[in-house]
């Protein structure tokens, strides 16, 4: 940890007691108060904690003052035009951009585990046709941790770099095989000469009928959504695993955990949710009523795919995002998509709004992602489900991170506490 000799000094009643203070590589400087409660009988309080660090990690940076992502120092502007998904996983995994030949030997790797065991494709005819696919998914990754038993052990390194690979490979197979099911057709397994978007394409699009050659535009496009997507410091799916790893669960669980946390509209089920609002908007001439609407604080209604937690200037995946939309929409001749229409007038009648520009609320990753999916055919039930796909390598680079620190505890927080003082049972006839 990047230590300093700066220390904080807090008062109560009358008594100081001094804080050691961290400096970052990057970043606002951090207060220690691990012994805060040893020293002083004291709590912090901090619901949604919008000022605590959870941990110190080397793997991805956030600056939301400047609207700047850094994965393993590298600018996500970059690695969205110069890098891919799968180099991006083997940066986000092991620290340091891979040489040609050990690209080559983790792409290898993770292509030859994107099959699924034969008997899980049970687990899905469990299903109701209609379940949501983040349903299906939170069920059958838990459920891996009752099929690969050979890693699940998170003492032993090499199970837990088999059990990075085995997620990293195989929930583009679990995400498009929920899709199948949920539309009736038959799964489409994994084919090894594909490049890992164009093998989720495919396994999502072909049908037996008929050769399917997925588009190298789309396959590109789809790629950099995977990489938009990759990671995000500490983000409410990302702590949710790192919580669940500090008791010792597998990572089958863990990961399982992430998911069903990332579903919710606030998180990672904004961009089902965004495409639905602009549906319901409909058009142009009705942007200025779901204004007012996000702005009314009696209307819980919020517009979606539009602020963070922690940009407070613009979410730099969105930036990129939007330039991926045009083109693809340009391919696939939908640019007068009438959702894309009202998405472009929503966003500059926001920006332009004052209410937006003090809350500092712009569009975020989510904003843009769900038009792309779908002009590329996929129904809003699979933007969270590849959200999913995408932060995985996110989500099992930050497990294994945590996994390694001699420090790791329990996480287990306090509260401030407001119910009833003790009292004595009453017998129900007296009450
Ligand atoms: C993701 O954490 C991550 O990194 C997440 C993520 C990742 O990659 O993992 O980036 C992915 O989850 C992106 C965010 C997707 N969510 C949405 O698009 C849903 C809509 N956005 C809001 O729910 C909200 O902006 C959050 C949840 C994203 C952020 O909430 P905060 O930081 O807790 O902000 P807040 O709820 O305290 O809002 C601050 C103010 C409030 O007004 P006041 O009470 O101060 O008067 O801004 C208002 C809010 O009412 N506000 C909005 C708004 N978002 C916040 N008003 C209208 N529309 C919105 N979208």
């Amino acid at each position: 940890m990047a230590d300093t000799t700066k220390t904080a000094t807090l008062t109560i009643d009358g008594q100081n007691y001094e804080l050691p203070m961290h400096s970052p590589t990057a970043g606002p400087d951090v207060i220690d108060i691990r012994k805060l409660y040893a020293q002083a009988g004291v709590f912090t309080y901090d619901p949604g904690f919008t000022s605590t660090a959870s941990t110190d990690s080397t793997i991805t940076f956030i600056d939301g003052g400047k609207g700047e992502l850094l994965h393993r120092g590298y600018p996500i502007d970059q690695l969205a035009a110069k890098s891919h998904y799968l180099e991006v996983c083997y940066l986000l995994l092991y620290g340091e951009l891979p040489t040609a030949a050990k690209l080559e030997d983790f792409e290898a790797r993770v292509t030859n585990h994107t099959m699924l065991h034969e008997q899980m494709m049970n687990f899905f005819r469990g299903f109701r046709r209609d379940a949501h696919p983040m349903a299906i998914m939170v069920g059958v990754v838990g459920a891996m941790s009752a099929f690969y038993h050979d890693s699940t052990d998170i003492n032993d390194p090499w199970q837990r770099e088999v059990a990075s690979i085995r997620l990293i490979a195989k929930m583009p197979t679990i995400a498009a095989m929920a899709y199948k099911y949920h539309i009736g057709q038959p799964f489409v397994y994994p084919r090894n000469n594909l490049d890992y978007a164009s093998n989720f394409l495919n396994m999502c699009f072909s049908v037996p009928a008929e050769d399917y050659q997925p588009s190298p535009i789309l396959a590109r496009a789809m790629d950099r959504i995977f990489t938009l997507h990759a990671d995000h410091e500490q983000n409410a799916s990302t702590s949710t695993v790192r919580l669940a790893s500090s008791s010792g669960a597998n990572p089958f669980a863990c990961i399982a955990a992430g998911i069903a946390c990332l579903w919710g509209p606030a998180h990672g089920g904004a961009n089902q949710a965004c495409l639905e609002m602009l549906r319901e908007i409909g058009t142009v001439d009705r942007i200025p009523e779901f204004i007012a609407r996000a702005k009314d604080k009696d209307d819980p209604f919020r517009l979606m795919g539009f602020g963070h937690r922690v940009y407070k200037n613009f979410d730099p995946r969105a930036t990129v995002m939007k330039e991926s939309a045009d083109e693809v929409l340009d391919l696939l001749g939908v640019e007068n998509n009438p959702v894309l229409q009202v998405a472009k007038e929503l966003e500059k009648a926001a920006l332009a709004d004052p209410y937006f520009a003090e809350k500092k609320l712009f569009p975020n990753v989510d904003f843009y992602s769900g038009i792309i999916l779908e002009a590329m055919g996929f129904p809003t039930s699979m933007f969270t489900p590849i959200f999913a796909l995408s932060r995985t390598v996110g989500w099992i680079s930050q497990w294994k991170e945590q996994l390694s620190d001699p420090q790791l505890k329990i996480g287990r927080p306090r509260q401030l506490y407001l119910g009833s003082t003790p009292r004595d049972y009453i017998d129900i006839e007296n009450r």
